[in-house]
């Protein structure tokens, strides 16, 4: 089923957006629209393994998202400590598990278990999930700027060995497939220092649909967005 998939084999970015939109329009407190999103996670992660997703990235967190109330803030990484926890456990897929972003200012536990997850699942060959928390497109290509510039003073890297590749290895997502396209729900047609250079040559499909509505269905609707677009890659 899998390899007939439409979806099988892609790369996909997520920007998993209205969660507060979803929770004001019901009168809860937007924290709500949180938990409601991780449940979405969860399904959507299990689906995209069904139907033979090659990578999927989540954008659960931004470098930007500590602007918002402590409150919040603490509600977000509350939920992401039990979605640690349920993918601790769950050894049923057989994910590899990669986290992006800067995480020391992430609470310890957490950073243990997103050690130990990512260590735990390294040499899995089925689905990547990739998880963006404390993410910046542009945090990471100052990262790997300095990364290079720190070898290049070291003498361990020559300039003129600096090229697109030596940037892509030295970011988050080292060694994986670039995303076919990425998606952004709730209307907002932005990318928000998602996924800077990989998005290069991205699709972007956007739908009006709350992150905390969104279904199977619609996932499948933007996979067949996206296989009516016409990649030209600069070509004719
Ligand atoms: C996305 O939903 C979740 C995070 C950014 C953590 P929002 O919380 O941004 O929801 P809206 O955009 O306010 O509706
Ligand atoms: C982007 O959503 C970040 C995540 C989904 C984690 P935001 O809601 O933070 O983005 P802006 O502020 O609308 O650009
Ligand atoms: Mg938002």
């Amino acid at each position: 089923m899998a390899e007939n998939s439409a979806a099988a084999g892609l790369s996909v970015g997520i920007i998993m957006d209205g969660n507060g939109r979803w929770a004001k329009k019901r009168g809860l407190p937007r924290t709500a629209g949180h938990k409601k999103g991780a449940d979405v996670f969860d399904d959507i992660t299990r689906y995209a393994n069904e139907i033979g997703v090659r990578a999927i990235t989540y954008y659960a967190f931004s470098s930007e998202n500590w602007s918002r109330p402590k409150d919040e803030v603490d509600a977000i990484m509350d939920l992401f400590g039990q979605s640690l926890k349920r993918l601790y456990k769950y050894r049923g897929e057989n994910n590899r598990v990669v986290f992006l972003g800067d995480r020391t200012p992430l609470r310890p536990a957490h950073q243990d278990m997103m050690n130990e997850i990512e260590h735990d699942t390294s040499t899995r060959t089925g689905m990547i999930l990739n998880i963006a928390v404390n993410y910046g497109g542009r945090q990471e290509l100052l990262r790997a700027a300095r990364q290079i510039a720190s070898e290049v003073a070291a003498g361990t890297l020559a300039e003129t060995a600096i090229d697109e590749a030596a940037i892509e290895e030295r970011l988050y997502t080292k060694g994986q497939p670039m995303p076919d396209f990425i998606l952004r729900t709730s209307g907002e047609q932005r990318i928000s220092n998602f996924l800077l250079w990989q998005s290069a040559y991205s699709e972007l499909v956007f739908t009006d649909v709350l992150w905390p509505d969104f279904t199977r269905n619609d996932f499948d609707a933007a996979v067949r967005e996206f296989r009516g677009r016409d990649r030209r890659y600069g070509g004719v």
